[in-house]
Order: C-alpha cells, then structure tokens, then sequence
C-alpha cells in the first residue's frame, strides 16, 4: 500500500507524461515526483503511444532513471530545441514561481526548464506556499573556493547560508557539476525576481533555486478522502 503523499507524486506524474507527444524533445526534471512522469514517458514508449521521443536530462539521477525506463536521451549540443521540461519544486507561490534545488540539481535545470517551449510543474499540494521562502531554504550552488566569501555576501543580504552535507558521506555535498550547495535561510521573499537576480551577481555563485516567471502550468496532487488526485 502506497501512503498518499507518494500516491499524490504517481498521478501528477502520470499526468504530466500524458502531455508528451510524439516527436517531442523532453527536458527531464529531478526528484522524486519527476522520476514517476519518467517512469510513464518510459511505459508509454513501450507501448507505442508514443514514438519519436528524446529527453534531455537535468541530472546524474534524470539520466539513469531514463536510461532504465527506456527513454534515449540528447544534448543540448545535439537537440535543436525542447518541446517540453516536465520537473518537481520545493515551493510554489501563488504566481507560479518557483524554489527549487532541494536535490541540489537546480543549476542544470533552470538551463533546460528555462529553454523549454512549454515547462509543466510536477507538485503535491504540501508544496504550494503563498510566499517564498517560507517553508524552505533557498538553494544557492557556489564554487567550492568561494564558499566563505558567497556565505558573508548572502549574510549582509539578511540571509542566513548553511553549508549542505551529506547524508551517508562525511562532508559536503557535491553537485553534479562537482560544486557545494549553500541552504539560504530567508527572513521571506517579497521580490523574487529582483532576489534571483542579486544572489546570482556575487561572484563564485553558479545559480540559485529561484525560478521566477518560468512554469507555463503547475500539476498539483492531492488527496481528498484518500483518494489521489491532480488540479
Ligand atoms: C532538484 O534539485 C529539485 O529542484 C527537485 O526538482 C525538487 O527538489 C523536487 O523534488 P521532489 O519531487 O522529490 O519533491
């Protein structure tokens, strides 16, 4: 048995899977909601619903799990353009703007998702908020050289920076782009596209998990008398 919240990420990810058309370029997104529209991009290519489909993955994990699901993957070297990025966030205010990087995987995603003619949001309903910030850290990947002086810059902006370590590894966390990850807490985002804007002006700082203006529609699980299902 399935508990609801994992129910909640299945059928958004069904969902969104259901929007991919054959002859598309897909840009895959990170975590744990993402993995399940893979997941049926992958099934609906077995069953010849659709042909024709490349992805484009945002991460180490969007690449295995397409790989295991059956799904050929392209660059952005190769591909002329993406028809449609399918990713998860961490919070979603009430207009469509985004935090994200909660797998640390922000960086390439903010690339594919923000190429994307068409960028669908993957959400359980925990994650809606109706200001930044306010439930989660704000992710900010940083040089490894320029960690402490990108954690003094982000202090004097009010923000309080941790480090992210490892779960099951001593030490930092690495990127996939071999990075660290600093947790930004904010006293609360009143402007996220000007935010967005200044962290990533200080030097040594690769990009930040705010994605303001950039989600062209948000899928929403939720579960109502413990059955699933998406707004
Ligand atoms: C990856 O860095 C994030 O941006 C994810 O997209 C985000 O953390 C959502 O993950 P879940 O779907 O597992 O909550």
């Amino acid at each position: 048995d399935m508990d609801p919240v994992k129910l909640m990420k299945q059928e958004v990810g069904r969902a969104a899977a259901a929007q991919v058309k054959s002859g598309s370029i897909v840009g895959l997104g990170t975590g744990s909601t993402t993995a399940f529209a893979i997941q049926f991009i992958g099934e609906r290519i077995a069953a010849g619903e659709i042909t024709d489909v490349v992805g484009i993955p945002t991460s180490f994990q969007a690449s295995v799990l397409a790989k295991k699901h059956g799904i050929p993957l392209t660059t952005l070297d190769e591909a002329p353009r993406i028809d449609i990025a399918i990713d998860g966030a961490d919070e979603v205010d009430p207009q469509q703007n985004l935090i994200k990087g909660g797998g640390a995987a922000h960086t390439r995603e903010k690339v594919v998702d923000g190429l994307a003619a068409r960028f669908v949001v993957v959400v359980d309903s925990s994650k809606l908020v109706d200001k930044l910030g306010s439930t989660f850290a704000l992710p900010v990947e940083v040089l490894p050289m320029a960690v402490a002086p990108v954690t003094r810059a982000l202090e004097a902006l009010g923000g309080a920076p941790e480090l992210r370590m490892g779960v099951n590894k001593d030490g930092p966390v690495i990127t996939d782009q071999g990075n660290m990850v600093l947790d930004v807490t904010m006293p609360g985002i009143d402007n996220p596209a000007e935010l967005e804007k200044t962290i990533n002006n200080i030097p040594g700082v690769l990009e930040n998990g705010l994605f303001v203006g950039v989600a062209d529609e948000v899928l929403i699980g939720e579960v109502i008398d413990g059955k699933a299902s998406v707004r």
